[in-house]
């Protein structure tokens, strides 16, 4: 049986869907977090940092599934909404790297462990005052930028459900089309 790859597989799908919820929540709880202040905001830190480290394995794990199994370009999309598309998904994945990567890195270097749901990370850089500030800063922008860019993304998606009349967001959703 041949597959039809205009079409999201369902590993696909679950991994979109999965990690757009852990994301969102992510953002969420960031934006908490700068509000508060004592032993509430360390449980919820804990949280933070557990899901976002869980979510460094999952996106790794996305981008394999993503070159694994790859969908075609609709044929009724412009080459230029194709491209525009394209673009914006490869900095939805940077900014889904960078976001676990530059938290770790700002934990670590402000002197605190990371653990994962009780698993410690290995440590990748010691307490550093100046590389803190720099992946604190990293982590902040990054995090806006990424806000902007899913708005832009979840926008385009609407857009082309309710005025294209296309089969773009059916081609991500979790019923079979
Ligand atoms: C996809 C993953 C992640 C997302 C979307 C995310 C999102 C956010 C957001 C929106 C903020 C508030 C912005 C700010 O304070 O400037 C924040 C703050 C923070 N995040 Fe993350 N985060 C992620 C992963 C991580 C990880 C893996 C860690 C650590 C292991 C971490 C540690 C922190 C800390 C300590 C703060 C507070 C920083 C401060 O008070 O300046 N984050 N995060
Ligand atoms: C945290 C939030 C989200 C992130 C990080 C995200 C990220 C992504 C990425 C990276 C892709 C490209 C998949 C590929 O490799 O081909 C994608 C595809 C897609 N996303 Fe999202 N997404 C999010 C939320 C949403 C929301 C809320 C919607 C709907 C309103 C949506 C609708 C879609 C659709 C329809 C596609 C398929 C686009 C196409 O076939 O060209 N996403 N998303």
């Amino acid at each position: 049986m041949t597959s039809d790859i205009r079409n999201y597989n369902l590993v696909s799908k679950l991994f979109h869907w999965g990690s757009a919820v852990l994301i969102l929540g992510m953002i969420v709880v960031g934006l908490m977090m700068e509000d508060m202040e004592g032993p509430e905001k360390f449980e919820l830190m804990g949280l933070h940092k557990s899901f976002g480290a869980l979510l460094l394995f999952i996106v790794i794990a996305r981008i394999l599934n993503r070159f694994l199994n790859p969908v075609d370009d609709l044929p009724e999309m412009t080459a230029k909404n194709i491209k525009l598309a394209k673009m914006g998904h490869g900095l939805l994945y940077l900014c889904m790297l960078i976001m676990p990567i530059s938290g770790i890195l700002m934990s670590q270097s402000g002197g605190h462990a990371v653990s994962m749901f009780g698993w410690e990370l290995p440590t990748l850089v010691g307490k550093e005052h100046d590389f803190h500030e720099f992946t604190e800063g990293v982590h902040g922008v990054t995090a806006n930028v990424l806000i902007l860019l899913i708005l832009g993304h979840a926008g385009a998606a609407i857009y082309h459900h309710i005025f294209m009349k296309d089969r773009t967001l059916l081609r991500m959703g979790l019923r079979k089309l």
